[in-house]
């Protein structure tokens, strides 16, 4: 037994068939079915004005502006363009068109926070003892690695990648050894010795000068 309401459906959608010649529920592609109507939908960058009936067709009417449309479509209003919030981070990457949404991308020095772009974050520098090893680009923070032995950084940044140490030449020599945060220092240290030397070797000298002296002054008198 087929129920009531199903069989009054399938002889009415028959009766219309019969009636229309085909038109029943099935529409061509760029069509709507509208109060038993095939209907012509909008192209994009327009919206409907009116639906079509049994004498005209639908009446489309352009989008206004700070408006769009992408598809075709039967839809009454056109949607509003989006808007780039300057105050919280966002710059115009694309202006909307009557057939496009303004597409927002983040402002220099941030980045996206999603993949859908719906917050901007300022980007991350890399700090002390840390090196850039991607800058942050539109969609993704900088990237930070930690500096290896034999390498430093002092500065926290969002560019500088670590620095090598400075290798000492010639009569150089380290006097203080690098870390991550900081530079090999270079000296003159046997110079420096040697100059320290001198004056402790004029001392002993002067000393036993001055002891020989003694030494024979009292001879003399004795
Ligand atoms: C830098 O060196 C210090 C001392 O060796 C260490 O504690 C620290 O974790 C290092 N920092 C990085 C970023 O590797
Ligand atoms: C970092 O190190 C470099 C090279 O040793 C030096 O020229 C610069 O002044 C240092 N910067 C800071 C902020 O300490």
């Amino acid at each position: 037994m087929v129920p009531l309401p199903r069989l009054c459906a399938l002889w009415g959608c028959l009766l219309l068939t019969a009636v229309h010649l085909g038109q029943c529920l099935t529409c061509s592609d760029k069509q709507y079915l509208y109060n038993g109507q095939c209907c012509d939908l909008c192209q994009p960058g327009k919206r409907v004005n009116s639906h079509c009936t049994a004498l005209e067709k639908t009446q489309c009417a352009p989008c206004g502006s700070g408006e769009f449309s992408a598809h075709w479509n039967m839809e009454i209003r056109c949607h509003q363009h989006r808007h780039c919030e300057l105050n919280q981070g966002f710059r115009v990457k694309k202006e909307g068109t009557a057939e496009s949404d303004t597409v927002c991308a983040c402002k220099e020095g941030q980045h996206c926070t999603s993949k859908d772009c719906e917050a901007c974050t300022p980007h991350t520098p890399c700090g002390l003892g840390f090196g850039v090893v991607g800058m942050a680009t539109e969609t993704t923070d900088t990237i930070c690695h930690p500096c290896p032995v034999g390498f430093f950084s002092n500065q926290s940044s969002l560019f500088e990648k670590c620095h090598p140490w400075t290798s000492c030449k010639d009569e150089m020599e380290v006097v203080q050894e690098g870390t991550n945060q900081t530079d090999v220092v270079c000296g003159f240290r046997p110079r420096m010795r040697a100059l320290l030397v001198i004056p402790i070797l004029m001392v002993i000298l002067i000393t036993i000068f001055t002891v020989f002296l003694y030494i024979s002054g009292q001879e003399t008198k004795g």
